[in-house]
């Protein structure tokens, strides 16, 4: 066992910071192996509380509160990347591990500094440009051309806050529809197919990765995942090399996923990374010998990793919105594993739950 004299022990708290459906999974994975979980969220009733031994509600700048928090929970994570530097200054100021390390999140956080800093670690992204004016939207495009995508630089998540543009023409109403936000343009990638690497390094420096997972989006939010992924085991391995490396240089704790566009000449272009468990790993949780829900937690608390070996073909289904009215009929089918997140309210593109096939033997 690593980190013996900081690591956590059964019995002991696992503090995560948010409150939706990875910080419930994250818990679930937390509780099978005897760690009590403490959530903080500035959402009363939250699905990940309500699998929690405690949660604290609050703002996430109440130091009064994040002090409490870290006080019974030594070790902290989180389920989000925006967590904002000062919520994580003030945990570590409390005596609290805050893992993966915050500069790790505020990196994630900028869509503009993620593709600088991807690009420092020699993976290659779309080019991009900084924009801050209409003027400044229409300089960006004589360099980088159409199709583009116009992107908030923060704060964005399932396809939001994103506006293509297919020509020069098309400028004006995309800058609108940032409300005047810093963004970012991206040159449009056409890619064949969109994949995405899950990995973990322990404590102790050790790693562990995933399959690499083939990922379907329907207007910019994912709709499946599916395993083994369309891919060479070149592309693997450069996937690989990337999350490697950009785990390396944060001496990261705990898992972190990078989106991949995958080119018709087999290049991979990074598009964006999580510090964090990620949607298209949910299939990990049947299908992997160790969930990414439990890596992560024995990452962060100091833990071995586990095994990441897969055992099946999998498929992953988001249900988003009303496909979760159909849970009696996937609860019927012996061939699916359904998983709802106990949201208490159905909108559009809201994620509500998921779907997971496994096929034996494994290809
Ligand atoms: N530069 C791009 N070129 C082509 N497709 C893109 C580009 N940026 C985003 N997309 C599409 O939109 C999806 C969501 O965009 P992404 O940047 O990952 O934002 P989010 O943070 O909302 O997941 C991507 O998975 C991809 O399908
Ligand atoms: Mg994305």
């Amino acid at each position: 066992m690593t980190g013996q004299g900081t690591g956590l022990k059964p019995g002991e708290a696992l503090g995560i910071l948010g409150g939706g459906q990875l910080g419930r999974m994250l818990a679930i994975a937390a509780a099978q192996i005897g760690l009590d979980v403490h959530v903080y969220t500035d959402e009363a009733d939250s699905p990940a509380s309500r699998v929690a031994a405690k949660t604290i509600v609050g703002a996430y700048d109440d130091e009064a509160k994040l002090a409490a928090f870290a006080r019974e929970a030594r070790i902290v994570t989180s389920e989000f990347e925006n967590v904002p530097a000062a919520t994580a200054d003030a945990l570590v100021a409390a005596g609290a591990i805050v893992r993966p390390d915050p500069r790790a999140l505020a990196v994630a956080q900028d869509r503009f500094d993620e593709k600088t800093f991807l690009n420092s670690m020699d993976v290659p992204t779309v080019p991009f440009a900084a924009v801050n004016s209409l003027a400044e939207l229409e300089a960006a495009l004589s360099r980088i051309g159409t199709p583009a995508i116009l992107k908030t630089r923060r704060l964005g998540y399932d396809g939001l806050g994103q506006a293509r543009l297919q020509s020069g023409a098309d400028a004006a109403a995309a800058w609108e529809k940032m409300s005047g936000a810093p963004a970012i343009l991206e040159g449009f990638a056409s890619f064949e197919r969109e994949v995405s690497i899950i990995a973990a390094r322990g404590a102790d420096g050790s790693f562990a990765r995933y399959d690499l997972c083939e990922n379907d989006h329907a207007g910019g939010i994912l709709s499946s995942t599916r395993l083994p992924a369309r891919a060479s085991p070149a592309v693997s391995a450069a996937a690989e090399k990337a999350v490697r490396r950009v785990m390396e240089h944060f001496d990261y704790v705990g898992v972190l996923t990078i989106e991949f566009f995958l080119m018709a000449d087999g290049a991979l272009i990074a598009n964006e990374m999580a510090p964090r468990v990620h949607n298209s790993g949910h299939w990990t949780i049947e299908g992997a010998l160790t969930s990414q829900f439990e890596q992560h937690v024995r990452a962060v608390v100091g833990w071995r990793l586990g095994p990441a070996a897969r055992i099946a073909d999998c498929e992953m289904t988001n249900l988003i919105g009303e496909d979760a009215s159909r849970w009696a009929e996937i609860a019927s089918d012996p061939s699916a594993h359904l998983h709802l997140y106990g949201k208490r309210s159905t909108r559009a593109g809201r994620k509500m739950g998921h779907v997971t096939r496994l096929k034996f033997p494994p290809t």
